[in-house]
């Protein structure tokens, strides 16, 4: 990192929006960690949450926990968000979480047609999505009919109403990266002709239903965030809008259905989204909507994962810019705070030289 003389203060001034306050701007960005076995988070899962609320993390959004549907999730490590026991561990999270002074949200997920045909838990589920296309456009299985497409929705609206009763302070929607919810945004993966598919605001309406079915099953005070990203797991340069006008079409029905907040997800904050203007995703994002956004993409990391761009843009002096400049509201921090639970205590202390750097290894333990 190197840098120990930026002013951190914009990092730190208090959040406050009609449905969330919170006391700084920092939020631990989602990060799937398979070390639920059976779907289910023990202690270990907690205390590791709590670690990061006890050192000041603004919001804790979980990693992606799947909604009541047999093909939510692929993998048995990998936290469910339904029955009595997963959720059992998940009020055991939000208890240790406020416990230590912090807030937390679910990311509640489905990740569609990236599943494999026979992958744990529940082999025979069949991934669904769309059009049953993979992410090379491949078909794979049948397009979800819409009889299922409503199902999916409860499942969702189901997610929300647990999270509401056990203590959560909100939700995330996973709508990024090329799972179920981004399968339908994107046209590659959506090719259905009927009201679901189209163009690119025909294609937010799967996530409008299930944006208005959990508002529903929550009520108005309670938030409700979405993760979307013009990326793809399989496509770094995928793109779900390739001009401002674009993003506005896309975002507008979604602002309407009820999205309090959005967090725009991108591989580096100091990207421009798009040519003539130095604003990122969750820049264009907040200047179109209105609302409050999100920011992420390689806060803190080193050289080796910021591909020799200047410390000026890429350092946490260039975020400071961005988060005094009000270009968007709050800093989603994932690998710097996967390895160094006191990442955001020790940024506030100008301690920077005593982080620990993530490396690939990190993966293995919940530090
Ligand atoms: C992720 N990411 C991610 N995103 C998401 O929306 N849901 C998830 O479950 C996961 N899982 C996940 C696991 C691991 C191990 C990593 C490293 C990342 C993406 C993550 O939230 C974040 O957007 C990126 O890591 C970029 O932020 P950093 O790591 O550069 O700060």
């Amino acid at each position: 990192m190197g840098h120990t003389d930026t002013s951190t203060a914009p990092l730190f001034t208090p959040f406050t929006s009609d449905r969330l306050s919170l006391t700084n701007r920092t939020v631990m960005a989602p990060m799937t960690r398979r070390f639920s076995p059976e779907g289910v988070p023990g202690e270990d899962v907690a205390a590791y949450y709590r670690r990061r609320a006890e050192n000041n993390v603004g919001l804790i959004v979980t990693e992606g926990t799947g909604i009541n549907h047999p093909s939510s999730v692929s993998g048995s490590s990998i936290p469910v968000f339904y029955g009595e026991k997963a959720l059992n561990g998940w009020a055991n999270v939000v208890k240790q979480v406020h416990e230590a002074g912090g807030k937390i949200v679910p990311q509640l997920w489905h990740v569609g047609m990236t599943r494999n045909i026979g992958d744990l838990p529940n082999k025979e589920a069949l991934p669904v999505g769309p059009s049953g296309l993979n992410l090379s456009g491949e078909k794979v299985t049948e397009p979800m009919t819409e009889k299922e497409i409503e199902q999916m929705v409860e499942a969702y609206a189901q997610g929300a109403a647990a999270a509401k009763r056990i203590g959560f302070d909100g939700i995330e929607l996973h709508g990024a990266h090329g799972y179920l919810i981004d399968q339908f945004f994107w046209e590659k993966t959506n090719q259905r002709t009927d009201r679901y598919g189209g163009d690119i605001v025909s294609r937010t309406r799967f996530a409008v239903e299930v944006i208005e079915a959990c508002r529903r099953e929550v009520g108005p005070g309670f938030p409700i965030i979405l993760r979307f990203s013009q990326w793809k797991m399989s496509d770094y340069g995928a793109k779900l809008a390739d001009s401002p006008d674009e993003l506005e079409r896309f975002l507008k029905p979604l602002t309407e259905a009820g999205v309090d907040i959005f967090h725009c997800s991108t591989r580096r904050f100091w990207e421009p989204e798009f040519e003539g203007s130095n604003l990122n995703l969750a820049g264009w994002t907040k200047k179109l909507t209105g609302k409050p956004a999100i920011s992420v993409g390689s806060v803190g990391l080193d050289e080796e994962f910021t591909s020799g761009r200047g410390a000026e843009t890429t350092s946490l002096d260039g975020l400071m810019k961005r988060l005094n400049n009000e270009e968007f509201d709050l800093v989603a921090i994932g690998r710097s705070l996967l390895k160094d639970p006191e990442w955001v205590e020790k940024i506030r202390n100008g301690k920077a030289e005593e982080l620990l750097p993530y490396s690939r290894d990190s993966l293995k333990t919940l530090y």
